[in-house]
């Protein structure tokens, strides 16, 4: 076995390292690839535009629509082992698809590649078009796909480019700079050749050789691109990662790991991957998304990158490079921002509708040690007069780390503990990671080695790694079957101690593996199907999320909407629950990186979503941990957390004084709680975030494109961060030609000005835009549940014609009832001097 367990198996003697050498509390680099070192991304780096020996070209006469309505073609090469075959389809509204894989009919390779499966909604074929013959006129073919869309396909080299129908103007564009490649699988390894690959002590034994795919993707009309989370940013838009004018030049990693010490600026990956691209620009929107779960890299190119001495103007290229899989890649063109996120739910689904209680204020710690532990923070909340909704259990509440289990001493009576804490209207949250203790007596790990349900090393044993229990090992989640295995495990009969107050919390699922390459899983272990982890790696954690949710569902027969908070995810996990931002520092770049992570997450689907307030690491200084309640109290996910090591921080340790100005913090949030649930609702229904970038509400403003310190909450609510120590004035840029108010007195700020503005100690600035209406419930209490009867405040702000308008959304706050009608959905209008009200 390799030798390091990681710094936090030994916590004392963590102290003692960082008290003596202060670098060791760095990011450890070392531990992660670069690009360099990374060989299929070297390679498709280095390579020029329109350099390949003999690009791909289609095969004119293999252009033929398909009985389902789907465009197929031929791809060739004439040194390729087998040419590729093309697919492209058409979604309702503006959604283009294009999949490329290899024909296998002549040549075929032991295995195929990998096709991500269960993330696509399993209706997206049935709501595809049936595409009308293309229009060849010498090498070019085109395909109109509606009134205002339509598809140009270059035959030689290969190019695709979506464009305006009546303009002709060009939206997306697929292979423009020749990069467009893709390594074959290989019948067997060519004597002499080497595929094996080294990084630190591991081997990656790589028996499939070869097999990355790299393309370029240009962006027409684009100012900035956004998305591809996760990465820790102070930047909104994603910076140009090569091109004159860039100084570190790595691409943005996707490839979920458990990343130690985070920095909060830098393009290597964190704990999920999405990847999805969205482009602004004025009066331009569109997105493109590439369903592969392989490790990905994506530069973004600085205009020149190529050489070329002037660039078309708004035009943003990338480069796409993924270690395996397929082509399975989605265009999606719209007239404004909204649309692109809606189009991209479109595909891969909408944002599960949490109960009224996830959406309240949570409190976390590593650890809460034991029942008189929970009693005492649970009692601490009503004595300072702070709600809360949700009392979390770290990893040492279980006996030994074997999840599903308690420590005995510590928690003797965990359901009379949940009870008391749920006589309150609160409910708790233990947490259940994917590695399983071996250990023969212990009950879970007998049956997963018993049914074989373990994922394998690539010699085919169970793999076995090391993370927090010792040596562990990772069920197999891609297997159906596995997953229902696991879902049974949360019945409140497998599950002991277990009440319906208890939810669920999913860490370390990228999966985190402490002596494995880059503390995960090699790559060549191997899952259900014949597939490598390589294939698969940054969807491992979506799948695991996915099983525990439906243990939720079904251990509440269907009619409790599961409460879920995962670590790694992949697109589509909005489906699943909410995620987090990992392990961040308690300092004040974190805090400021958090607003960019949360807002790219929104834009990617993940709207419920959140920062650890106060830092995980390290101890907040108290100015900064009530900056940090102040501005994560408009986070989406909304939870206090810190690591073993730091000192106590319950809201009321600071002193009197800011004991208060964190209650008032909390208040805010629980008094905008209908207002945050109508969003909810709106964001279950079309996918777009509940926290907005400014742009995404005032996209012809092209001030707001690249503001990641400012953020919208819904289409009414406005607040800028504050995120620097002693900070006494902060400039403040209001979009928009109506005035905003003031959240805490209600004065007057004109719109589309910058305002600096004095900073005040008791809140973040924070508006209320003109012409809008937000619902409110302004009784304090001690969590959502006794709030439940409390009379509405509807906040009217009027606009320069003396109106407004806003919505609220009821339901019971937990079931499925509303997909049976059983919620109100209300509009407010505010004209002519009188309030009206009618349905949504
Ligand atoms: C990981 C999680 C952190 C948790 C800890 C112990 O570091 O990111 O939130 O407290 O594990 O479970």
């Amino acid at each position: 076995m390799d030798p390091p367990p990681g710094p936090r198996l030994i916590p004392g003697l963590l102290l003692l390292l960082l008290a003596s050498c202060p670098a060791a509390l760095a990011w450890k680099r070392d531990e992660f690839r670069n690009c360099n070192q990374t060989p299929f991304c070297k390679r498709a780096r280095t390579r020029a535009p329109h350099s390949l020996d003999a690009p791909l070209s289609l095969d004119a006469g293999s252009l033929y629509v398909t009985p389902d309505g789907s465009l197929t073609a031929v791809l060739s090469h004439p040194s390729r082992l087998r040419p590729l075959l093309l697919r492209l389809s058409a979604l309702p509204p503006h959604v283009v698809r294009l999949q490329i894989d290899e024909d296998y009919s002549a040549n075929p390779p032991p295995h195929r590649r990998f096709q991500v499966p269960d993330v696509l909604l399993s209706d997206v074929e049935a709501r595809t078009l049936h595409l009308s013959e293309p229009k060849t006129a010498g090498a070019v073919s085109t395909l109109a796909l509606s009134s205002d869309l339509d598809v140009v396909v270059k035959h030689d080299p290969f190019e695709l480019t979506v464009r305006r129908a009546g303009s002709g103007d060009p939206v997306l564009s697929f292979n423009s700079h020749g990069l467009f490649d893709f390594e074959p699988l290989q019948e067997s390894k060519p004597e002499g050749e080497t595929w094996e690959e080294h990084f630190r002590s591991h081997t990656d034994t790589r028996p499939r050789g070869p097999q990355s795919i790299t393309f370029d993707v240009s962006f027409h009309g684009a100012d900035f691109v956004y998305g591809l989370p996760e990465h820790g940013s102070t930047s909104l838009a994603l910076r140009p990662t090569r091109g004159p004018g860039v100084e570190e030049s790595e691409p943005y990693r996707l490839f979920n790991l458990d990343v130690f010490e985070y920095l909060h600026e830098s393009p290597f990956g964190l704990y999920g991957s999405i990847p999805f691209m969205i482009a602004h620009g004025d009066g331009a929107s569109s997105g493109f998304f590439w369903l592969n779960a392989a490790e990905m890299q994506i530069d973004v190119l600085a205009p020149g990158w190529d050489g070329a001495t002037s660039t078309e103007n708004g035009r943003i290229d990338t480069l796409w490079m993924a270690e395996a899989g397929v082509v399975d890649a989605f265009f999606f063109v719209g007239s404004e921002p909204k649309d692109v996120i809606k189009q991209y739910i479109s595909v891969t689904g909408k944002p599960s509708m949490p109960q009224q209680f996830a959406v309240a204020y949570h409190q976390c710690r590593w650890n809460y040690r034991d029942e008189e532990d929970v009693a005492g923070v649970d009692s601490g909340f009503d004595e300072h007069d702070i709600p809360y909704d949700v009392l979390w259990l770290d990893i040492e509440h279980t006996d030994g780390k074997r999840y599903f289990t308690w420590d005995h001493s510590a928690f003797p009576n965990p359901e009379e503990m949940q009870r008391k804490i749920s006589d309150k209207g609160r409910k708790m949250v233990t947490i259940v990671d994917p590695h399983i203790k071996r250990d023969s007596s212990f009950h879970l790990h007998e049956e997963a080695t018993a049914k074989g349900y373990y994922v394998k090393d690539a010699g085919g044993k169970d793999f076995d790694g090391w993370c927090w229990p010792g040596a562990s090992s990772y069920p197999d989640m891609l297997n159906p079957e596995i997953r229902e295995w696991w879902v049974d495990k949360f019945s409140y009969q497998s599950y002991k101690g277990s009440t319906p107050m208890l939810y669920i919390w999913n860490d370390m699922n990228e999966p985190s593996v402490f002596n494995g390459p880059e503390v995960t899983m090699p790559r060549d272990a191997i899952h259900y199907g014949d597939v490598e982890h390589r294939e698969l790696h940054n969807a491992y954690g979506y799948y695991f999320h996915m099983a525990t949710a439906d243990g939720l569902l079904k251990r509440g027969e269907g009619k409790d909407r599961p409460f879920v908070l995962s670590r790694a995810f992949f697109a589509g996990s909005q489906r699943y629950g909410a995620v987090w931002t990992g392990d961040n520092s308690a300092d004040w770049d974190h805090l400021k990186s958090s607003i960019p992570m949360v807002l790219t997450l929104g834009l990617t689907g993940m709207t419920f979503s959140g920062a650890d307030v106060g830092g995980f690491f390290g101890n907040p200084e108290p100015d900064l941990l009530v900056r940090w309640y102040q501005v994560g109290a408009f986070y989406p996910f909304f939870r206090g957390h810190a690591h073993h090591d730091t000192k106590r921080r319950e809201p009321w340790l600071f002193g009197e004084r800011r004991t208060a100005l964190m209650r008032e913090a909390i208040h805010m949030r629980y008094s905008l709680l209908p207002y945050y649930y109508t969003l909810f609702r709106e964001a279950s229904l079309t996918g777009v975030p509940v926290m907005r970038p400014l742009w995404l509400e005032f996209p012809d403003d092209k001030e707001t494109y690249n503001n990641g310190e400012a953020f919208m909450v819904g289409p009414s609510l406005l607040a800028q961060g504050i995120y620097e120590d002693g900070q006494k004035s902060v400039s403040v840029y209001l979009p928009g030609k109506e005035l905003w108010y003031d959240l805490r007195d209600g004065s007057p700020y004109k719109g589309s000005v910058s305002h600096k503005l004095e900073v005040a100690e008791d809140s973040i600035p924070s508006f209320q835009r003109a012409g809008t209406i937000v619902p409110r419930k302004d009784r304090f209490r001690r969590s959502s549940t006794q709030m439940v009867d409390d009379p509405y405040t509807l906040v009217i702000a009027l606009n320069s014609s003396s109106a407004a308008e806003g919505e609220l959304y009821v339901d019971d706050g937990k079931s499925y009832d509303f997909e049976q009608g059983a919620f109100i959905h209300r509009r407010f209008v505010f004209a002519d001097n009188k309030s009206k009200e009618g349905y949504c």
